[in-house]
């Protein structure tokens, strides 16, 4: 198996072109960055998802280099991008961090939302092609986190998610080992259906509103979009 360790996303930038955005964070296809419809598809879906506004604090978990959180910042009253990983946030603070419209911060997520001093700052929070990569307790406490803390927050996007009832055609011409979609640390991360993400959500009092990209988009056969709002 392809397995991806906990660094992953700290070794790998550093093999990819300072300004090679799309490729730090593995968005390609066939090792190609993908085109600019296709990141004009993301932020769509997610600031249509989100209903935000010009109003609008945004919070962007698993943030990356920023590369994405800028464009969502760009559509409301600005925001704070988190991530892990030194070398994504040293790509986000070079090229796209703006005091004090847009920030960027080196933390852990679930530290950062059981410490962070302000949560009240937060009206929307996104967390894009990433909560997949969290192990299923963290994933747990990190809903649980910010429902407790971060009360403002009326919606939470989760993007790019892969749907578990997809797994077997996704996998009809690939080479799969068993386990594979419960391993956080693989390329994909853990798959869920609808139902148990409907169900690990409504633990800490979030519903669920799914949505699927449209066809063209690159991912839109084996993946889906979840909206959580306080229930
Ligand atoms: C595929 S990248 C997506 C980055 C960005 N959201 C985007 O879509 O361009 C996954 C990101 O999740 C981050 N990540 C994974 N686990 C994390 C955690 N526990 N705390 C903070 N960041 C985490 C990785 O460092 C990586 O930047």
């Amino acid at each position: 198996m392809t397995r991806y360790s906990m660094d992953f996303y700290d070794e790998h930038p550093k093999t990819c072109a300072r300004t090679d955005f799309w490729g730090q964070v593995r968005r390609t296809v066939n090792g190609r960055p993908v085109d600019e419809q296709q990141i004009e598809m993301i932020v769509d879906a997610v600031c249509h998802g989100l209903e935000l506004n010009p109003r609008d604090r945004l919070l962007d978990l698993c943030c990356g280099n920023g590369a994405l959180t800028t464009r969502f910042l760009s559509r409301c009253a600005g925001g704070l991008g988190v991530d892990r990983s030194p070398a994504l946030i040293s790509v986000a603070h070079e090229f796209f961090q703006r005091d004090p419209h847009e920030t960027y911060h080196l933390d852990d997520v679930l530290d950062f939302a059981g410490s962070m001093t302000a949560p009240a700052a937060f009206d929307k929070a996104v967390c894009y092609g990433s909560f997949q990569y969290l192990p299923a307790d963290k994933a747990g406490a990190l809903l649980a986190t910010l429902r407790r803390r971060f009360g403002q927050v009326q919606r939470l996007y989760l993007g790019n998610l892969p749907d578990r009832e997809l797994l077997g055609e996704f996998y009809r011409e690939r080479d799969y080992e068993p386990g594979i979609e419960d391993d956080p640390g693989s390329a994909i991360g853990i798959w869920r259906t609808r139902d148990e993400l409907t169900e690990l959500a409504a633990l800490s009092g979030w519903e669920v509103e799914f949505r699927k990209m449209p066809e063209p988009f690159y991912a839109a056969h084996y993946r889906y979009e979840a909206i959580l709002c306080p229930r």
